[in-house]
């Protein structure tokens, strides 16, 4: 009898399992009821006297080993079986996860924020709502002048001192009016003309302003400014700056970057010329600076005007300006791998 359970404990020693139900063939055989261990405890009362002690010690080692035996193999059978999901089937599609896409108006303001800031330009922000002050007066735009018509207003009906900003040049009044030269600001930002809607206008858009104040800052200073500018936003230093005229600056210029007429779409946003018009600037108005409490014998500055929509619609070959805001996610999702 001793023999026999000697050979079921070598017989342990060559079973393997290849799935969890042989396992359970194994524990009902051994560990059953009705199984062997069962069986062979019960027959040690029919075992004489003087066999009694290694016949226990035989069986409770046998008993230790299936137990062993039981457990080591469940363990290594249920990590197969997780292992078994993962390789389920490695070629099959991933699930599909949405990436979102910033707004092309979004990257297009943040690439000329940070062209900017790496020459020492700070942000400063202004209110929507403005009054006539901060919009026009301070930025010596005469009461009844023929230029406030240049910007068609939206006036708050009972009171019509109050308006929606036109342009973000309100901020170069309020950044003068609470802060010391040197400044080095730009101001992007929602404005707001009384003007029909089409492909190429819309009543709300936005404008980036920028502002330097300083001791001797020259309309060099300027042109270097822009040209820095523009070969970081459109890989060209190439500008022109064509006389214009703004109330608050003098000289004022629009500027124009050379696109080239390399294929036909260039002759048609360029009218055939290869230059386009990308923003307005000037030296501020001595006026101007006094009008913030600074010395305008002291300091001199210049400012410039940037439309975000006209980049945008530029750089991206949009060809109306109205899809900016339809929320379209057929648009908007184009802009997903755009370098910011
Ligand atoms: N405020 C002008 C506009 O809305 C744009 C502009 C032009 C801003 C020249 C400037 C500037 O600061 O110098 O049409």
């Amino acid at each position: 009898m001793i023999d026999k359970i000697k050979n079921h404990i070598n017989e342990l020693k060559t079973i393997s399992f290849q799935s969890l139900e042989e396992l359970e063939e194994f524990r009902i055989k051994f560990l059953g009821k009705k199984g062997l261990l069962t069986i062979f405890f019960s027959e040690f009362r029919e075992i004489p006297q003087e066999q009694k002690k290694e016949y226990g010690k035989t069986l409770n080692e046998f008993k230790l080993a299936v137990k062993e035996k039981y457990d080591k193999s469940k363990i290594s059978l249920s990590k197969n079986d997780k292992k078994n999901i993962f390789q389920d089937d490695l070629s099959k599609p991933g699930q599909p996860i949405n990436v979102g896409a910033h707004h092309p108006l979004s990257i297009v303001r943040d690439k000329v924020i940070d062209i900017f800031k790496m020459i020492g330009f700070e942000l400063s922000h202004g209110p929507d709502i403005e009054d006539d002050w901060h919009n026009f007066s301070a930025l010596n735009f005469p009461e009844d002048h023929p230029a406030r018509e240049m910007q068609d207003t939206f006036f708050i009906e009972t009171n019509p001192d109050i308006v929606l900003r036109t342009h973000t040049s309100t901020v170069q009044i309020r950044h003068m009016q609470s802060n010391e030269p040197p400044i080095r600001i730009l101001s992007p930002g929602r404005v707001f003309r009384n003007e029909a809607v089409s492909a190429r206008s819309h009543c709300v858009f936005h404008q980036i302003e920028g502002l330097y104040i300083n001791k001797n800052v020259s309309f060099a200073d300027l042109k270097q400014t822009l040209a820095y500018f523009t070969k970081s936003m459109f890989g060209t230093a190439k500008i022109r700056l064509r006389p214009s005229y703004f109330p608050f600056t003098e000289p004022s210029a629009e500027v124009d970057v050379y696109w080239g007429l390399n294929s036909e779409t260039d002759y048609r946003i360029t009218k055939g010329t290869g230059w386009l018009e990308i923003m307005g600037c000037g030296m501020v108005d001595p006026k101007v600076i006094s009008n913030c409490g600074i010395d305008a014998d002291e300091f001199t500055g210049f400012a410039f005007g940037i439309g975000v929509e006209r980049l945008a619609m530029l750089l991206y070959q949009i060809e109306d300006i109205r899809m900016f805001y339809e929320n379209d996610v057929r648009f908007l999702s184009q802009f997903k791998f755009s370098d910011r």
